[in-house]
């Protein structure tokens, strides 16, 4: 997402009065939060959630994105239509879910413009070496049909040997991504990423990398956050060291949401709150200070998980709690040889 350009007055007369608009809708819930226990979805003053993140180069971050992993071709360009339409305005998608070419057709027939969309993209792990790099990268912006990404994230700290079968671990590269990083800063310098980051790093792989004289830090890692997997540690460090976390598999991934949105706590809360458990889930999110990531190939589903709204705060603690309470397991934890998570 791009600064708005000059020459864009009706978008503005149009921005006033939906500002307005809120403005009266907001003093309206205001007295019903006031007298009732109904809050506002969305706006209620400084107790809104926030709707985007503010990064270091100034780029705003929609706080909710539509996640495409496993979003079936044949299904996932309806969703990112849906999305856009319900008012998304952030992908997140990656090379290695084989879906780019439809999401970047999808992102076309929107209509809606490229600058105010916000796209993320990840480098997968058989292309960590620096030559490899642009490569790839061009090939996820052709298929999207783009010049650019607003983020691109090294996907795993796992660079494999290309082309190799069966496949070969890089320890050389693993166990060092400054290379990889240099790269990824060059494509900024040439225009062709926004942002840079990384997925699935531990506290001690971000220091290894940040201990090198980067020309940019990394300032997303996206990794599983959801009710099993709540990691206090990594996100409190990661608000110490001015790193946005990005929660993926929020609902607990394919595998358990079932289970997840059975959480009697979780229960509890959408009860009282008249939401949905997904949506107590997404706004939990949002509140602990994370983007966050929602898959759904569903279009009410899709729709229900962009609404988020901010919970009181006993009853924020009271999934905190329970969310901490339990040994972490994860849903994510591809078996390469390489040991992630230590
Ligand atoms: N960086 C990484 O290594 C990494 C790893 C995993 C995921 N991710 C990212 O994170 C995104 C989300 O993670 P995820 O796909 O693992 O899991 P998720 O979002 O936690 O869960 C997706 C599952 O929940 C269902 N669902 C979604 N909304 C629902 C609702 N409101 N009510 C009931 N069911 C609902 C979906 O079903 P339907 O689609 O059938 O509606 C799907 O089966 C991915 O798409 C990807 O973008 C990144
Ligand atoms: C990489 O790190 C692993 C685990 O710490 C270690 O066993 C291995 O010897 C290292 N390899 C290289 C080439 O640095
Ligand atoms: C990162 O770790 C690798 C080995 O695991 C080491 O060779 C390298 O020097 C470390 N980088 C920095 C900047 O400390």
């Amino acid at each position: 997402m791009r600064p708005a350009k000059q020459g864009e007055s009706w978008k503005k007369s149009l921005g006033t009065a939906f500002l307005v608009a809120s403005v009266v809708y907001c003093v309206v819930w205001g007295f019903r939060g006031a007298f009732g226990r109904l809050r506002s979805p969305g706006c209620s003053g400084k107790h809104a959630l926030p709707t985007s993140y503010t990064l270091p180069s100034g780029d705003k971050i929609p706080s909710v994105a539509l996640g495409v992993w496993r979003a079936e071709k044949g299904k996932v360009g309806d969703a990112v239509k849906t999305a856009l339409n319900a008012g998304y305005r952030h992908i997140d998608g990656a090379w290695i879910y084989g879906n780019e070419a439809e999401v970047g057709e999808a992102l076309k027939e929107s209509g809606v413009p490229r600058e105010d969309i916000w796209i993320t993209s990840k480098l997968w792990n058989d292309f960590h070496a620096p030559e490899d790099i642009e490569p790839v990268l061009d090939e996820s912006l052709s298929r999207l049909g783009t010049d650019y990404l607003d983020l691109y994230l090294i996907h795993w700290p796992v660079a494999f040997k290309k082309g190799k079968i069966p496949r070969e671990v890089d320890w050389d590269l693993t166990n060092n991504s400054y290379p990889t990083w240099q790269k990824l800063e060059e494509l900024v310098e040439k225009g062709k990423i926004r942002n840079i980051g990384v997925s699935n790093f531990n506290i001690r792989r971000i220091q290894n990398l940040t201990a090198n004289p980067l020309k940019i830090k990394p300032v997303i890692n996206q990794v599983e956050l959801n009710y099993w997997n709540p990691q206090p540690e990594l996100l409190k460090w990661s608000k110490q060291n001015g790193i946005l976390l990005e929660a993926y598999s929020p609902l607990g991934s394919a595998e358990r949401v079932k289970e997840t949105l059975q959480v009697p706590e979780v229960k509890k809360i959408a009860r009282v709150l008249g939401i949905t458990p997904a949506q107590v889930y997404i706004s939990w999110h949002v509140q602990r200070g994370t983007a966050v990531l929602p898959k759904s190939v569903t279009p009410s589903r899709v729709e229900e998980n962009l609404q988020i709204t901010r919970l009181p705060e006993h009853l924020f603690d009271l999934l905190e709690n329970a969310a901490n309470s339990h040994k972490p397991v994860r849903s994510v934890d591809p078996h390469w040889g390489v040991d992630i998570w230590h």
